[in-house]
């Protein structure tokens, strides 16, 4: 059977790849924030996951205005590295794992979750940094990655509660595939930021914090928060944060924190790091 082991977030600042890719990670600037990676870093090479489910927003590099998909779930093969501007990152091409991938799309379409299923598709920060974050700097990720997309960009985007139960289901999804595999569910974004207009640079460390403890333990209060009070207290960028509550979801009704990591400022947002662990 396959098994959901353990959830990890984090933000995926595209200026954390640049970082990386530069050989900049441990300067004085980006050092406090990869610091708090490496424990992550050496703990994923002792669990070694078969599979990452991904939970990541595309930011207008597969999709634009044309097509806006609320839930997606990659089925392919692999997945090249966007171009996002500036040539594609020389990191390597993410592999897929397709019968897992159309199981979970199988569960939860027959669940009610009516995702878009995609087999084509370039992937952009949103998936490779979390990947750099956590392997570093590598030949080939040591994962197959199912990367679930989720439209963040325009709204409206999904509630909270509806990612909270679209994790539920990947959890009951996952654990009726008949293969033994140890698979870990990423959800990415955040935390408080704002990229534009005159609130651009808001962070919001306080209620940054309360979510990061709202994560852990058996509350589900953070499924209900509505997002006008994401806009509001953690800027147009934080309604991200709703993809960390698909993962929690699929943690189950209990989880305990691993690993806990928060810094300001990294580009314009705040950092935030969580590795839990199902807890039931
Ligand atoms: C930044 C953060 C993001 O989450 C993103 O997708 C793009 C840019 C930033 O802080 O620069
Ligand atoms: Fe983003």
């Amino acid at each position: 059977m396959a098994r959901i082991t353990a959830g990890v977030a984090t933000s995926h600042v595209p200026l954390l790849g640049v970082a990386h890719d530069l050989k900049k990670d441990r300067d004085d600037y980006f050092g406090p924030i990869f610091a708090g990676y490496d424990w992550t870093r050496a703990w994923e090479q002792a669990e070694k996951p078969d599979v990452v489910i991904l939970v990541y927003n595309d930011h207008a590099s597969a999709f634009d205005m044309k097509f806006i998909p609320t839930f997606a779930i990659g089925c392919g093969e692999s997945y090249r590295p966007a171009d996002e501007g500036w040539g594609p990152r020389k990191v390597p091409v993410v592999h897929g794992h397709p019968d897992l991938a159309w199981h979970i799309a199988q569960g939860l379409i027959l669940d009610e979750f009516d995702m878009t299923i995609i087999n084509e598709m370039d992937v952009d920060h949103g998936l490779t940094v979390p990947l750099s974050m956590m392997f570093g700097d590598v030949a080939e990720w040591p994962v197959k990655v199912i990367p679930l997309a989720v439209n963040v960009v325009t709204y409206p985007p999904p509630s909270g509660n509806r990612c909270w139960a679209l994790g539920e289901a990947i959890a009951r999804a996952v654990a009726s595939f008949p293969e033994d595999l140890n698979v870990q569910v990423w959800g990415t974004g955040g935390m408080s930021h704002q990229l534009q207009g005159p609130r651009a640079g808001l962070i919001n460390a306080e209620w940054d914090n309360d979510f990061l403890d709202g994560m852990i333990g058996d509350t589900d209060r953070l499924r209900h928060i509505p997002h006008i009070e994401y806009l509001r207290e953690t800027g147009s960028e934080g309604i991200e944060m709703v993809m960390w509550l698909i993962m929690r979801g699929a943690m189950g009704k209990r989880t305990a924190a691993l690993h806990r990591h928060y810094h300001v400022p990294c580009s314009n947002t705040a950092i935030g790091h969580l590795v839990l662990k199902p807890d039931n």
